[in-house]
């Protein structure tokens, strides 16, 4: 299949952040928060505008990822900067082909490039395994909580990228939101029926 992988532009905003809507509805829940926190994130000061991705196929977005800066602290008050992946987004009639592995690659090539040390993730290890991701544990990361878990996970982009970068993840605040301003974010997108089932 023929696709462009290429840096997001304006125009492009609500068409990636529809897509977003499609990938996500009812997968993890009734409906989906993620095209919100998208929208949301782009306005953040964390938000790294030189890594956010689409898959263009003949001027159709069919793809996104994104990425944010995240923080690891420890108890000395230091402050590390990392990476954090996402969301990743492929329209459900386009998964399974390829299209987000070959995404991640190019994203990770180019934060790589840029100097990035590592990225920390949440997300399903049987996916992320394949591109090298491990239990953040092994780099002494955890949750804002102090926790550890399979599903949080971390990527060294260089040879000990992440050495001495341990301690507590916090993502930025743009990864919160609430009931009322999803509702009003709602409207503004076709209606859609919600038929999760656990
Ligand atoms: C996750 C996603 C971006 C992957 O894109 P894709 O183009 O479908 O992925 P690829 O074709 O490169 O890879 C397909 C593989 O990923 C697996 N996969 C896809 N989504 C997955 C998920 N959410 N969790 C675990 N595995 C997943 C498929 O089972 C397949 O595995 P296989 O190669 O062993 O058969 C896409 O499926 C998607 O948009 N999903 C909905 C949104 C989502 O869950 N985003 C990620 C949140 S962590």
């Amino acid at each position: 299949m023929d696709f462009v992988i290429r840096l997001e532009e304006e125009k492009d905003f609500e068409k990636v952040e529809f897509l977003t809507r499609e990938a996500f509805w009812d997968l993890y829940g009734p409906g989906c928060d993620e095209h919100l926190i998208l929208h949301k994130l782009r306005k953040s000061p964390a938000f790294v505008k030189e890594l956010s991705y689409v898959v263009d196929k003949d001027n159709h977005i069919i793809g996104n990822v994104v990425y944010t800066i995240g923080k690891v602290t420890n108890g000395n008050k230091q402050v590390h900067e990392v990476l954090c992946m996402g969301p990743i987004s492929v329209l459900p009639e386009y998964q399974g082909k390829g299209i987000g592995s070959k995404l991640l690659e190019e994203s990770l090539k180019k934060a790589k490039v840029i100097g990035y040390k590592g990225v920390v993730i949440f997300g399903n290890p049987k996916y992320y395994q394949r591109f090298g991701y491990e239990n953040a544990k092994k780099y002494g990361i955890q949750t804002s909580e102090g926790e550890n878990f399979d599903e949080f996970m971390a990527l060294e982009l260089e040879k000990e990228g992440l050495k001495g970068i341990t301690g507590k993840f916090h993502i930025d605040s743009a990864f919160e939101v609430n009931k009322e301003e999803l509702e009003t974010f709602e409207k503004g997108f076709p209606p859609k029926e919600k038929n999760f089932k656990l």
